[in-house]
């Protein structure tokens, strides 16, 4: 596939429409410029009563929650409006009862929509609340950051953190809608933006590499946030997640390729108390530690993790291992969910476009990254083959 700009020009004017199909429980992606002010207008469409929840932070209540009430309101709904404090700390379950407890008091019933507005933070804490209230309301997601329009919003992946690993409790719930209005970006730090940005070159390594390409042709006009650029990069980032939801809804197997950088990510964001990286910069580090893992192991040539470094480099996100020791990675890597038979699994790039998925030995791991750390890069001494991949 080959993705150019020019066929897509002025992309997010008018909508788009990306389905996720999954029988029973399918629904639309639609993306719009403006379309935080036709929210009431989508809901209406849906027939779900004269009542909606809003959840959001306090940030994105500040920026956007007026102008979400006031077409909820226009088109005849009640709102109620909740707030979490912004950050992870929301994602617990002292938020998850504060919530229910809000919902139990306002005799919210089973045909009230919760709207979750916001980053991935508020999706996931929303999702899961609107998954146990009694046993499962209408959920919709309007993200409002770029992690969120491109993945955390995409999937029915909903959660909180448990004191001793992020994302432990949690369930499979899918939206009944998902409204991406990509001029919320605009109000983005960068930091956020470029977080974003590691999951959107995730996709091309894992399923597209024209649009590898697209993104080493054009980054100067992506981090500008230019909106043909944006709207293209968001209209085949939720392509890719929305297919790849479609054909493995439980991560049975296709999903996972979405873990691509996520092993040694997540690692590193638990070994540095997720102060240190914000999570899409830990996956940057980790798509190019996973690349050169799958050169060093004999699956891609040298030239796959050049392409990422340099990519994720353009991108302004860090490419390069933070000195920590090898044991403390690995055991990391072991409290991981995705662990198999305690087996640590790579994504590993066989070429920009294609991944496999083996498990390394932790042995192989440990001599890997020894090599990795800083000061320390280019004495592998061979390649040798994947084991199992
Ligand atoms: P976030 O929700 O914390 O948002 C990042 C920051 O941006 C916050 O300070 C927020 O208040 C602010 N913000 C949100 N929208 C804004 C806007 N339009 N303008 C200005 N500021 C805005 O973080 P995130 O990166 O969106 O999401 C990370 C979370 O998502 C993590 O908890 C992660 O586990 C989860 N996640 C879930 C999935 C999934 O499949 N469910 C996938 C990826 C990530
Ligand atoms: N963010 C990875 C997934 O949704 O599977």
């Amino acid at each position: 596939m080959t993705t150019r700009l020019s066929s897509i020009s002025n992309s997010t004017a008018q909508p788009i429409r990306i389905p996720v199909n999954l029988g029973a429980r399918s629904y639309d992606i639609i993306l719009q410029n403006g379309l935080l002010d036709r929210l009431g207008q989508q809901l209406s469409a849906l027939r779900l009563g004269n009542r909606a929840v809003i959840i959001t932070n306090s940030i994105v209540k500040r920026l956007y929650a007026r102008r979400a009430v006031q077409s909820l309101k226009a088109h005849g709904f009640a709102v109620t409006v909740l707030v979490v404090p912004d950050g992870e700390q929301a994602k617990s379950m002292r938020w998850l009862n504060l919530i229910l407890d809000a919902l139990v008091e306002s005799r919210c019933e089973r045909g009230t929509p919760l709207i979750a507005l916001g980053g991935g933070v508020v999706g996931d804490i929303a999702g899961f609340a609107a998954s146990v209230y009694l046993r499962g309301i209408h959920f919709i997601q309007v993200p409002t950051t770029l992690v969120a329009q491109v993945d955390a919003s995409i999937g029915g992946k909903t959660g909180i953190n448990h004191r001793l690993g992020k994302n432990l409790i949690g369930t499979f719930y899918q939206p009944r809608m998902v409204l991406i209005d990509p001029v919320a970006l605009m109000t983005l730090p960068d930091r956020e933006y470029g977080a974003g940005l590691a999951e959107v070159i995730k996709y091309g390594v894992i399923e597209d590499a024209g649009f590898f390409e697209f993104l080493e042709a054009h980054m100067p006009r992506v981090l500008k946030r230019e909106p043909a650029s944006l709207g293209l990069i968001l209209r085949t980032s939720c392509a890719i997640k929305a297919a790849t939801v479609s054909a493995d809804e439980r991560e049975g197997d296709r999903r996972r390729i979405l873990n691509f950088g996520h092993t040694l990510g997540h690692a590193l964001e638990t070994v540095t108390g997720y102060r240190r990286y914000q999570h899409g910069e830990a996956v940057a580090i980790g798509m190019v530690a996973a690349a050169r893992l799958a050169s060093h192991l004999g699956v891609a040539d040298n030239s796959v993790p050049e392409r990422i470094k340099d990519l994720v480099a353009r991108a302004a996100l860090p490419s390069e291992m933070p000195r920590y020791p090898a044991a403390s990675l690995i055991s990391a890597m072991r409290q991981d969910k995705k662990v198999q038979e305690q087996q640590i699994h790579f994504v590993l790039p066989t070429a920009i476009g294609k991944v496999t998925i083996a498990p390394v030995q932790d042995s192989d791991l440990r001599e890997f990254l020894k090599h990795s750390l800083p000061g320390r890069r280019g004495r592998h001494a061979s390649h040798r083959s994947a084991r199992g991949a």
